[in-house]
């Protein structure tokens, strides 16, 4: 698509949801903006300060009240390297309570940031992290309970990077910013104020908070000069409800050299690659032919995610190759993964997701009434049709096992309480109830169900899993490695989990859908991990 076609387009919807005519003026001015690479942040004398705070940020040439890390929006990345011990200060200077989490790092239950850990308003959190882990590229994020998917959509989060010997090794781009870049894909909606337009109701609670607008680094549609070879983006779906297909506009391939946790074992070659929110990919993409390429966000099947702009194609960053030569080559082999173990004896635990089913029905229609016409492209195909209606909530969900709708969201439910229209295993999150133990260093097998058709990122703190099963069907060969976020969209998910650490009822760890909307209103546990007691 010509960028002039583009802006034509985004006038429109701009227009269309309110957004007055002189913005799109300013929309055009917007256009060039450089991709901003947020400061590398390394530990000194192993300390690190992160200072949450209010800032603003200039978007469509106006200012905008955004929150960040140490920055008016987003934060720096952490570099860290396995082995090392940080002492984390974060200071919260928001007028609000805050939290925060390392999303994937495996740090024990008291360092990681979940719910019970709130940081009041003028107050600080000082949390000691070993880090513990293979190089990847994980990511910080508030998660105060009912509040997440507010903080995140006012700009807060930031990544993380661990190097080890392995990365240190591996021949791959390195230079930070360079061709080795951080891409951190949101998006937003602004009032006719342009200031952030974020709201929890039935509707949000039910498909989530999605925007009319996608920014990358806190930027809209940036440009990223890059020399001609390999590059590397460190992809991060940072959206509050919005999965991701990502594509190069040229249809180049991308090979994922890693998931959530880590390096694959050998780079994959995708046309397309589908990301959940809170998901991350390294992937590589050749530059070396010196010609431009956008990095497109595709329409995606979940409801509400189809409404225009993103019926389309979006470009969201433009790859420029500048005439410095470029990382030539891609490594045939990253690492070697630990195999599978035998799970035939594992324990098995049952993990159901579930929505109130009025509430639900609330929501969809109130989804229809705002944005207006046919069903028929914000539903995907499918959505009501095969799955709603047909086997997907009949077959697993309703009757299977006797843990489906029936009991809660049809019956009980919430009584119309929208924090807790969202279940996991028939409850609402209740803060300090511990589902269940986990002994540390024990292999399990977590069969994840999704009662409805809707998308659920299902995510748990303090571990990097394996998928032995995604939504009924095997893992697509990227997403064989080192995760901590798998899909359950009105199937069957089977994840292996392993914890190294513990987690004291205290300080429990978390296990949620990363839909944060879904988050907030209830679809959340707790769990502890305690040691192994060991057997002579
Ligand atoms: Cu990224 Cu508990 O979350
Ligand atoms: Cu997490
Ligand atoms: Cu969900």
């Amino acid at each position: 698509m010509k960028r002039r076609d583009f802006i034509k387009m985004l006038g429109l919807t701009a227009l269309s949801t309110g957004i007055p005519f002189p913005a799109l003026m300013a929309i055009a001015a917007e256009t060039t903006r450089v991709l901003p690479i947020a400061p590398l942040l390394r530990p000194e004398d192993g300390r690190l300060l992160l200072t949450v705070q209010e800032g603003q940020t200039t978007w469509f040439g106006r200012k905008v009240k955004t929150w960040g890390y140490s920055a008016d929006i987003l934060g720096p990345t952490l570099a860290l390297r396995k082995g090392e011990l940080v002492a984390m200060n974060v200071q919260n200077r928001l007028p609000e309570s805050t939290a925060l989490h390392w999303h994937g790092l495996e740090v024990p239950g008291i360092a990681d940031g979940g719910p019970q850990a709130m940081i009041p308003a003028g107050g600080s959190w000082k949390p000691t992290i070993r880090v513990d882990q293979p190089a990847s590229t994980c990511w910080y994020h508030p998660h105060p309970h009912q509040r997440t998917g507010f903080q995140v959509a006012m700009g807060l989060a930031g990544m993380i990077i661990v190097e080890d010997e392995t990365s240190d090794a591996l021949a791959l781009p390195k230079t930070h910013g360079v061709d080795d870049i951080p891409v951190v894909i949101q998006d937003k909606r602004l009032d006719e104020n342009f200031q952030i337009s974020y709201a929890m109701d039935v509707m949000t609670a039910t498909v989530g908070w999605f925007g009319d607008l996608m920014i990358t680094n806190g930027a809209f549609y940036p440009h990223h000069e890059a020399p001609q070879g390999w590059v590397r983006l460190r992809l991060l779906n940072g959206c509050n409800a919005r999965s991701l297909r990502l594509a190069c506009s040229d249809n180049r391939p991308m090979y994922v050299i890693a998931s959530d946790g880590g390096f694959l074992e050998t780079p994959i070659q995708v046309h397309q690659l589908d990301m959940l929110m809170g998901e991350r990919f390294e992937v590589l993409i050749d530059l070396g032919s010196g010609r431009d390429v956008d990095l497109l966000s595709l329409p995606v099947r979940q409801p509400g995610m189809n409404i225009p702009p993103f019926d389309q194609s979006v470009p969201v960053l433009r790859l420029q190759p500048n005439s410095k030569p470029g990382h030539r080559s891609m490594p045939k082999a990253l690492v070697k993964l630990p195999a599978i173990p035998s799970h035939q004896h594992l324990p098995i635990r049952y993990i159901d997701l579930s929505m109130d089913h009025w509430m639900m029905m609330q929501g969809m229609r109130e989804l229809r009434d705002r944005f207006g016409g046919s069903m028929g492209p914000m539903m995907g195909g499918g959505m009501m049709g095969a799955g709603m209606m047909g086997g997907g909530m009949m077959g697993g969900g309703m009757m299977g096992r006797g843990r489906g709708m029936m009991g809660r969201g049809m019956m009980g439910g919430s009584g119309g309480d929208i924090w807790k229209s969202n279940m996991i295993n028939g409850r609402a999150f209740t803060m300090n109830y511990a589902s269940f133990d986990v002994k540390v260093g024990q292999y399990e097998k977590w069969i994840v169900n999704g009662s409805d058709m809707m998308l659920h990122p299902f995510h748990v703190h303090g571990c990097q899993f394996r998928i032995l099963q995604e939504n009924n069907r095997p893992p697509l060969p990227h997403r064989r490695g080192l995760k901590d976020t798998v899909l359950v969209q009105g199937g069957e998910s089977v994840i292996l989990v392993r914890f190294k650490h513990q987690a004291p009822p205290e300080r429990m760890y978390m296990a949620h859908c990363h839909l944060l909307e879904h988050e907030d209103t209830g679809m959340m546990m707790s769990f502890t991990t305690s040691a192994a007691k060991t057997r002579r």
